[in-house]
C-alpha cells in the first residue's frame, strides 16, 4: 500500500462504540485531528479517554464505528502496511514510559526502532542517520546537553520531553498522549505542553492529548472534544470552552447543546 498522501486527515474517529460487558465505555463518539492541529480530549476520570486511545491503537476492538489514520482504516490493516501505520503514531503515556538506566538519546533512538532492521535494533547499533535524527529531536525539546544522561536522573518534566523527543525520532504523524502531565508539577505540565503545541504547529505533526484540566486545555489547545460517560459532550474551539462547558462536563447539568 502507498504511504498516507500529505494533508489527508490525520485521525477520523466515526461513531466509535466500546463495551466492556455492562460498561458502556464509549457510545457513538465522532471527531477528527488534522495534522498541524494539538486536539485536547477532555473529561472526568472513567469518561472514556483512555478506551479511545486503545481503540486508535488496536490494544482494543472496537464494538461500532472505525477508526482512519492518515486516511487508513485501521482495522484492516495487516502486515507490512499495519507496521508503517503503527510508526506514524507516537505514543506519550503519563508516566513517561523510559528505560530508565539508559540515556535520553538511546531513549530517542527507540523511536527509530521501527524504521531500523531487526538485526540493528538487537546489537543497538543505529546508523549514524539516526543518531541524528535522535539528537535533532533531543533539541528540539531543549534536552541535547542532557543526551548523555541517564534517562532516570532527570526530572518528569525533561523525561516527558524525552518521550515527545522519541516520537519526533520517530518521524510520527499521529501522537497521541494519555494525560501526559498528570503526574507533573504545574509548571513541567506547561512546558510539556507547550512542547507538544510546538511540535503540532511548526512540523505538522497532529496531536490528540488526554487532559481533565480544562485550564490547561484553554490555554493550550487548538479545539476541544469533550467526553462524558462515553459520549461526546461537544466539540469546541478553546476559547469557546467557557464556564458553562465546564459546569457540564464536570457536574451540574446532564446535557449541553454543542457550541460549534
Ligand atoms: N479493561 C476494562 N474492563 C472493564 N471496564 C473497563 C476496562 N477499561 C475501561 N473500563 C471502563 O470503561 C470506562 C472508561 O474508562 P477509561 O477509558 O479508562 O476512562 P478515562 O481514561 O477517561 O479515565 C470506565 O467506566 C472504566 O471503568
Ligand atoms: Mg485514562
Amino acid at each position: 500500500m502507498a504511504a498516507a498522501e500529505a494533508g489527508v486527515t490525520a485521525l477520523l474517529v466515526e461513531g466509535l462504540g466500546k463495551r466492556y460487558g455492562a460498561t458502556v465505555a464509549l457510545e457513538d463518539v465522532s471527531f477528527s485531528v488534522e495534522p498541524g492541529e494539538f486536539v485536547a480530549l477532555l473529561g472526568p476520570s472513567g469518561a472514556g479517554k483512555s478506551t479511545l486511545f486503545r481503540c486508535v491503537t488496536r490494544l482494543a476492538k472496537p464494538d461500532a464505528g472505525r477508526v482512519l489514520v492518515l486516511g487508513r482504516d485501521i482495522a484492516a490493516l495487516r502486515g507490512a502496511p499495519l507496521r508503517e501505520s503503527r510508526r506514524d503514531v507516537g505514543l506519550i503515556f503519563q508516566q513517561f514510559n523510559l528505560i530508565g538506566r539508559v540515556s535520553a538519546i538511546d531513549n530517542a533512538l527507540a523511536g527509530r526502532m521501527g524504521h531500523a532492521p531487526t538485526w540493528r535494533v538487537a546489537l543497538r547499533r543505529f546508523a549514524a542517520a539516526d543518531r541524528q535524527l535522535a539528537l535533532a529531536a533531543l533539541d528540539r525539546v531543549g534536552l541535547l546537553e542532557k543526551a548523555y544522561q541517564r534517562a532516570d536522573s532527570l526530572s518528569g518534566g525533561q523525561q516527558q520531553r524525552v518521550a515527545i523527543a522519541r516520537v519526533l525520532a520517530q518521524r510520527a504523524r499521529l501522537v497521541l498522549a494519555d494525560e501526559p502531565v498528570a503526574s507533573l508539577d504545574p509548571q513541567s505540565a506547561e512546558n510539556v505542553l507547550g512542547t507538544l503545541r510546538t511540535i503540532a504547529r511548526e512540523e505538522g505533526i497532529a496531536v490528540l492529548c488526554a487532559l481533565h484540566q480544562v485550564d490547561l486545555a484553554r490555554r493550550f489547545a487548538d479545539r476541544v472534544v469533550a467526553l462524558r460517560g462515553g459520549r461526546r459532550l461537544m466539540e469546541a474551539s478553546a476559547a469557546a470552552f467557557d464556564e458553562s462547558a465546564f459546569r457540564a462536563l464536570y457536574g451540574v447539568a446532564d446535557r449541553l447543546e454543542t457550541t460549534s
